[in-house]
């Protein structure tokens, strides 16, 4: 059975998770608005991931003879000043996610509870990727700047990531 502590804190990283979910829908409904359906099928893929993250700690505090516990999802932001503000977000986002998948292990490490420290291991490990899928997709977009053929490439090339999700 998982500590009070730790029971919380895990519970409090689905709400993250499925917020990161909500963040990326957002995004991918503001990139449906602008015409750039590349960009939105990414986003959406994206969420679909972070739905994936929320489960994979949902099925973890079941595992451990645990209570899940719910609580309301924040409203995320619905507009952005451009694609490259939104890619710049979502990197920002996802360096916030990293801080608490750190801030967990930490805590994992402090009460000794080495099976979770174990679980979080493909959390550390996915985060790399998840800032550096964002941090490529922002710099790139600053490298465009304001040229259109530019930005119409890279939404075809994103759209390559197709419905599936996972990167
Ligand atoms: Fe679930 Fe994008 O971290």
């Amino acid at each position: 059975m998982l500590s009070s502590n730790m029971k919380k804190a895990l519970n409090d990283q689905i709400n993250a998770e499925l917020y990161s979910a909500y963040l990326y829908l957002s995004m991918a409904a503001y990139f449906e608005d602008t015409n750039l359906p590349g960009m939105a099928g990414w986003m959406k893929a994206q969420a679909q991931e972070e739905v994936g993250h929320a489960m994979k700690f949902y099925g973890y505090v079941f595992d451990r003879d645990s209570k899940v516990e719910l609580k309301a999802i924040d409203g995320p932001k619905t507009k952005w000043a451009s694609p490259l503000a939104a890619f710049e977000d979502a990197y920002k986002h996802e360096q916030k996610v990293t801080g608490l998948i750190h801030k967990l292990v930490d805590l994992a490490n402090k009460e000794k509870d080495h099976a979770t420290r174990s679980f979080l291991n493909w959390f550390v490990d996915e985060q790399v990727e998840e800032e550096a899928s964002t941090k490529m997709i922002a710099d790139r977009l600053k490298v465009i700047g304001d040229s259109k053929p530019g930005l119409f490439m890279l939404d075809r090339e994103l759209a390559g990531r197709g419905s599936g999700g996972g990167e």
